[in-house]
């Protein structure tokens, strides 16, 4: 019997060159990406797999179409072990993706109009936080705040006094490129004494959570925690809401039928095998790990010199200040580090003088790196290779440095890609 690839290779040979164009950049480059992993190979099976066929509109026991046997088990369990993992009393598993997962959050709970209290984006605050180029920003009114100048960490005394002046209805925490830990109780302190919901998107570090490697919102009273399902969690793309159980029917109401129609059930059954790994030791192993790493590498790159913002990490990333560090734009550090097969993402910082598209900074981050296996060493050797790159960024450096990785990555191969 032929494999679906093979399928692929003899009727769509453009696709199938990309395909395996990007199997080998995969395997012959390290992903420091913060947000991006490798996927188990049984993710891989599900996405791949004939629950992509079946359309299930509705809840599992309450679906709008007919033989949703195995669709319902499947999405059971997901909820279940999302449940489980997270230590919470409702999961809802459909969203599409992180974007959807917040935007059904505040439309479930919340009224257009209705207040934010979130981070600024170039502190750290996802675009979905109220970005003013987001729909979300503009749907709502997203009321920001920042981190401190003096050390970037956030700033309580002053989240508290716009929560005094502007009484959110909901305060937000968790973001895409702050590098530290969240004190969730003075969070939760400041929400009570305004009354508003609290929520935590976890989407960078939810894997750090379920690794039992972080705190846990839900510990700290929090209601409301989202994350995705492809970054620390390494499952397929896709977006958990879990919530206390007196928002369960709000938020199920507003993913569906709210926001979005059929489900996709191979990405639901690709998170249903995500949360069972993420019970294993293995898997707490893992979340550990990839908090050694990263602090090893920021250590060693602050050892050379280099600028982190904030100073270090407590999570999985950093975010290096490259016009600081080396007098080079985040683009351009991006596009040396490309070269060498080490990717990155360029990042603004904290009030960046710069546009977006060339911001001040690059984000790095430990989970892809963590899942090939690779520790301590090889995060000092990355140090070196990354400084070495972007302060003599010659060809003959380049090309030896790009020869050196792929070398090491012949010894840690990607799951699935063996
Ligand atoms: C904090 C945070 N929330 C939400 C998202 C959105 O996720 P997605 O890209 O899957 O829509 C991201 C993505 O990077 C994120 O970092």
């Amino acid at each position: 019997m032929k494999s679906n690839l093979e399928y692929l290779q003899e009727n769509d040979a453009a696709v199938y060159a990309a395909l395996k164009g990007e199997e080998n950049r995969q395997k012959s480059g390290i992903e420091l990406i913060p947000s991006e992993n490798y996927t188990y190979p049984e993710v891989l099976a599900m996405l791949g797999s004939i629950f992509t066929n079946k359309y299930s509109e509705g809840y599992p026991g309450r679906r709008y179409y007919g033989g949703q046997e195995f669709t319902d088990q499947i999405e059971t369990l997901a909820r279940d072990r999302a449940k489980a993992v997270f230590g919470c009393e409702h999961a809802n598993v459909q969203a599409l993706s992180g974007s959807a997962m917040n935007q059904a959050v505040y439309l479930g709970l919340l009224k257009p109009g209705d207040t934010i209290l979130a981070m600024d984006l170039s502190h750290g605050g996802h675009l979905t936080h109220g970005a003013p180029v987001s729909h979300m920003g503009q749907l709502f009114n997203f009321v920001r705040y920042v981190t401190d100048p003096s050390d970037g960490a956030i700033d309580f005394d002053q989240i508290r006094a716009t929560a005094l002046k502007t009484k959110p209805k909901m305060v937000l925490c968790g973001y895409t490129s702050y590098p530290r830990d969240i004190d969730y109780q003075k969070f939760k302190d400041i929400a009570d004494e305004v009354g508003a919901i609290t929520m935590t998107d976890a989407s960078h570090f939810g894997g750090l959570v379920a690794g039992g490697a972080m705190n846990n919102p839900f510990d700290y009273g929090f209601d409301v925690v989202t994350t995705t399902t492809h970054k620390s969690l390494r499952g397929p793309r896709g977006g958990l809401i879990l919530c206390k159980k007196e928002f369960a029917r709000k938020i199920d109401k507003s993913v569906f039928p709210g926001l979005q129609g059929g489900p996709h059930m191979n990405a639901i059954a690709a998170i249903a095998v995500t949360l069972l790994k993420a019970q294993t030791d293995e898997f707490r192993e893992y979340a550990k790990q990839v908090l050694v790493n990263s602090k090893t590498l920021a250590d060693a790159l602050m050892a050379k010199q280099v600028s982190l913002i904030t100073g270090g990490t407590d999570n999985h990333m950093m975010v290096i200040d490259t016009v600081a560090s080396f007098d080079l734009d985040g683009r351009v550090a991006e596009e040396i580090l490309d070269k060498v097969a080490i990717t990155t993402n360029k990042q603004i910082i904290p009030d960046d003088p710069k546009p977006p598209l060339r911001p001040s900074g690059i984000r790095l981050g430990s989970p892809a790196a963590t899942t090939r296996g690779m520790k301590e060493a090889e995060m000092v050797q990355m140090a070196d290779w990354i400084v070495e790159s972007l302060r003599n960024p010659e060809q003959g450096v380049l090309d030896r440095i790009n020869t050196e990785v792929a070398e090491l990555c012949l010894s840690f191969p990607v799951p699935g890609l063996e």
